[in-house]
């Protein structure tokens, strides 16, 4: 009765991987339960998420071949766009969310088209605005750029709207770190950087100012949700920009969080189930409205236990 923070599994989004291929299901080894699913088994996937409870999901694309532009992020035939017609037309009921960035697809592995060593911002914007219309085109029910260049929402908005789609919501990687967390998930996509780092879009994370102006640029440039990533070690931001802004506050808890959990418990050293609780019902109390997990399918059942 006077318990503070109530969860409702309506709130969860499920992230899921999708690589090229047929009839592959095959685990990640950094992330055991979690897997690579080609498009013809990627809806008997999409049906137990939904069995489970959870309502979204967030498609990750593994592509065949990556090169220096990107091209398969953008391809109307690309790897996820295919995944999202078959999807929609298979487990229609789901709310189809997509990462929109071009690591996954560049043969260097960085977020955005480069100019020797460096990432071209604002060359970049143009392919991240392309992405994001073909998977609205392809059915996306709301696109995700994770990528951090400066000016994509607004780009992206601007995008959308001129090709008449104006509903459709952006959510915003807007506070995104440049994160050891991430381990595990360039593993599973295979896109880690080639050379250097993340560092020169992604956030320091000594810094807790420059995530509120990420924030508000983003709300300014049309962002209907904003995001921080990772969730565990970042909740004094995710209490932060829930204050400070009044749109929905969405937290990741990304790979690196479900690595740990799994290890640790595989170990039998902590409890898993209580574990995910307590990390959720913590995401919770700090502000967020909104949760991606890995966790998801089990966590709405907790949540349905009243956990
Ligand atoms: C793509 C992207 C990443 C994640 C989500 N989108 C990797 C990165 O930025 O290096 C990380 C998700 C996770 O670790 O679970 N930019
Ligand atoms: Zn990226």
């Amino acid at each position: 009765m006077v318990r503070e923070t109530r969860m409702d599994k309506s709130s969860l989004i499920y992230p899921i991987f999708v690589k090229d291929g047929k009839n592959i299901k095959e685990e990640i080894p950094s992330m055991e339960g979690q897997f690579r699913y080609s498009v013809d088994q990627l809806p008997y996937a999409l049906e137990e998420i939904a069995e489970a409870g959870v309502s979204s999901v967030m498609l990750f694309g593994i592509p065949e071949h990556k090169d220096e532009m990107g091209s398969q992020a953008y391809a109307e035939d690309g790897i996820v766009q295919r995944a999202l017609r078959e999807a929609k037309k298979q487990v229609p009921d789901l709310y189809y969310i997509t990462d929109v960035c071009m690591c996954e697809y560049t043969s260097h592995g960085h977020c955005g088209v480069l100019c020797g060593h460096e990432v071209e911002n604002d060359a970049t914007l143009e392919l991240l605005s392309k992405t994001a219309l073909s998977h609205v085109q392809a059915g996306a029910d709301m696109v995700a750029p994770s990528d951090m260049m400066d000016g994509r929402v607004g780009a992206i908005r601007r995008t959308l709207d001129a090709s008449g789609y104006k509903e459709t919501p952006i959510m915003s990687y807007a506070v995104k770190y440049a994160s050891a967390f991430y381990g595990p998930f360039r593993d599973a996509a295979g896109s880690a950087p080639s050379f250097g780092d993340r560092k020169s879009y992604q956030m320091d994370y000594h810094n807790r100012r420059e995530a509120m102006k990420e924030a508000l640029t983003d709300v300014e440039e049309g962002a209907d949700i904003l995001m921080v990533k990772p969730a565990l070690s970042y909740l004094d931001l995710v209490s932060e920009i829930s204050k400070a802004t009044c749109v929905p506050i969405a937290a990741y808890s990304v790979s690196g969080e479900y690595a740990m959990v799994k290890a640790a418990s595989k170990m039998g050293w902590i409890e898993e189930d209580k574990i995910i609780c307590e990390m959720a019902v913590g995401t919770y109390r700090a502000g967020a409205g909104i949760y991606l997990t890995y966790f998801a399918k089990e966590l709405a059942r907790f949540m349905e236990e009243g956990r």
